[in-house]
């Protein structure tokens, strides 16, 4: 989604703004621009397209300047071309700007009535017009951006420059992430940490509605209704290593190779041989899930899927009834909440406009409380939440999510154990569980080493237009997320299925340019999995089964393959075998030659509703 970078420095920033709006493009893009004032003149530079080709274009007539914003923008009003993009320029203000302002139309058309033409289709550029006005009427910049931001329904993330106020960028922010890095004789606002990891690690987060004005030697944050506020300097402990691609081809390959790594983080110093520690969701986390009764869950995407998993789990293991639903939807209807339900968000960026909403709406809802599974620790879904699990996955560049979603499957893994142990889960099953969950890392290590045979597979699927994913219990939720992959990063259509609807209609698909892919996993569904499989053998699809290698899976069928794996245990099973999917999406899209980690359409935050 839409990326914000801004300088004020005694350097040229244009290089900065450059470097910081390719370190925002795994938010996914599809335009590109930056502006900066010197000597009263603002020199602007937009392209539709990478960064990269908006950075031909400055290199072949650079311009120097201290002051400067840079966008990569996500289409929402307007096609993605060069007048669209960002900076838009009216009269003395230039403005970068993440979200939709919703009120944007009514606002235009009083605009155009006081004389203001727009060149562009976008929202964006109305509220140019309407900070310009302000400052016409006399205000400075911050009074100009305070006095329009109140007037604008939606969302926003923005920053601004007046061609007559050198030296200056008022940035605001209201449901999209903005942050200020503090430097030496410098600062900057960004999108995220990562933006601004090039030039400094110390960072303010801007809270809902904040106003901040910064210029080389200061730096002040006001809240909406004007006042001056204090927010504190945090460490920011991201790395520029940690955003390296390595000897890697694609960040989403290095991301599906680091999950090992990832989960054991996130299981590090929260569970041991004997079962999950205490306070590992905070001081007051025991006390209460001590009272939860039931478990609502809310997420986006990836995350989603992620939550589909936990309710097999907690169901299973803690007996307490769950509820899992797309933000988006939650987040407009009517839930019933029964006494003593928590309500969890997952999300891995934290800033998913809808999981935010929807958390904010639950307030109103009268849960127990609120539980944030993240993978950012200052994002605003964490600093809402009451309880926090952090998934420790480290900075996710590939849109589409691999190490985010098995660290997060560890992190309600944790959530299950602590409620089954206090809800009677048998001691012994118990054990086994924590068991498994321990040994989780390697076992995703050895799934790891399955690359070479899911290559050799990749290749069935180059000239393929669909297929079909399919998984019963736990697995089902795996083979939806294994869809998505597929679909996402390849633009092979992919749907998943229970294994056990196959016959309610899927099947009416199933010839020999369909390729079904059965997640296949040791445990009491197996018989029923494989008659389903049978039904697709009998019509000639081609069957490609990922196995568990405990399972006894006939050899391989006449048309397909099977693929056996440790899967380590029946409740880790689903982690596992969402490497060998992940493996195979990635290696189809490299070989049909599609942009891996940043997918057309796509962005990695998605920060609008
Ligand atoms: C976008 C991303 C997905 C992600 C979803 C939810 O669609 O492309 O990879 O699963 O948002 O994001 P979240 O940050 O809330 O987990």
């Amino acid at each position: 989604m839409c990326g914000i970078v801004a300088a004020t420095a005694q350097r040229d920033v244009a290089p900065l703004l450059i470097a910081g709006l390719k370190a925002l493009e795994y938010r996914g893009y599809d335009s590109a621009g930056l502006a900066v004032l010197e000597d009263g003149e603002v020199h602007r530079v937009r392209a539709k397209g990478k960064v990269r080709e908006m950075e031909s274009l400055y290199l072949a007539a650079p311009f120097p300047g201290g002051t400067g914003i840079a966008h990569t923008r996500w289409a929402t009003h307007g096609v993605p071309n060069e007048v669209n993009a960002h900076p838009h320029m009216i009269g003395r203000v230039t403005i970068v700007h993440n979200g939709i302002i919703e009120n944007y139309a009514k606002l235009r058309t009083d605009l155009q009535v006081k004389g203001y033409v727009f060149t562009s289709e976008t929202d964006t550029e109305v509220m140019a017009a309407l900070i310009d006005l302000h400052l016409t009427q006399g205000m400075k910049l911050r009074e100009a951006v305070l006095a329009t931001v109140r007037e604008l329904e939606g969302a926003y993330a923005i920053a601004v420059i007046d061609r007559d106020e050198p030296g200056h960028v008022v940035g605001a922010r209201r449901g999209a992430p903005l942050l200020v890095g503090v430097g030496i004789g410098e600062n900057f606002l960004g999108s995220d940490a990562q933006a601004l990891v090039q030039v400094t690690n110390k960072i303010i987060y801007l809270e809902e509605g904040d106003i901040v004005e910064i210029s080389r030697e200061n730096v002040q944050v006001y809240t909406l209704d004007g006042k001056a506020v204090e927010r504190g300097i945090q460490e920011s402990e991201l790395s520029a290593d940690a955003v390296e691609r390595g000897e890697y081809r694609h960040y989403m390959q290095k991301e599906i190779f680091e999950q090992p790594h990832a989960v054991a983080n996130t299981l590090e110093a929260r569970i041991n041989a004997h079962g999950v520690l205490p306070n590992v969701f905070g001081i007051d986390g025991d006390e209460l899930l001590a009272k939860v009764k039931g478990v609502h869950i809310v997420a986006c995407g990836t995350s989603y899927h992620a939550g589909l998993v936990a309710k097999y789990w907690i169901e299973d293991y803690a007996r307490l009834p769950v509820n899992v639903e797309v933000a988006s939807e939650y987040r407009y209807r009517e839930t019933v909440v029964p006494e003593g339900t928590l309500f969890v968000a997952i999300s891995q960026s934290g800033e998913t406009a809808d999981t935010l909403a929807a958390m904010r709406e639950s307030r109103r809802r009268g849960y127990l409380g609120t539980l944030a599974i993240c993978n950012v620790p200052e994002s605003s879904v964490v600093r809402e939440a009451d309880l926090k699990l952090m998934t420790r996955a480290g900075p996710e560049i590939g849109v589409a999510s691999t190490k985010a979603f098995t660290t997060q499957l560890a992190a309600l893994a944790l959530l299950t154990l602590h409620l089954a142990k206090q809800h009677g889960l048998d001691e012994a099953r118990y054990r086994d569980l924590t068991e498994q969950l321990l040994r989780l890392p390697r076992i995703l290590d050895e799934a790891l080493k399955l690359e070479p045979q899911v290559i050799e597979l990749a290749e069935r699927f180059v000239q393929r237009h669909h297929a079909l994913f399919l998984g019963r219990g736990v697995e089902y939720p795996v083979a939806m997320e294994g869809a998505l992959k597929l679909k996402e990063i390849s633009y092979i259509h992919a749907e998943a299925y229970a294994a056990g609807e196959l016959k309610h209609g899927p099947l009416a698909l199933v010839d020999e340019d369909m390729p079904v892919i059965a997640v296949a996993p040791n445990g009491p569904l197996l018989d029923k999995l494989k008659s389903n499989l049978q039904e697709v053998r009998a019509r000639g699809g081609e069957l490609i089964v990922f196995a568990d290698a405990k399972a006894h899976f006939d050899g391989n069928p006449a048309r397909g393959a099977v693929l056996r794996i440790d899967a380590g245990g029946d409740f880790i099973a689903p982690a596992v075998f969402t490497v060998p999917l992940q493996l195979l999406a990635y290696h189809v899209a490299v070989l049909r030659g599609t942009d891996v980690d940043q997918p057309r359409n796509l962005a990695k935050s998605v920060t609008v509703e």
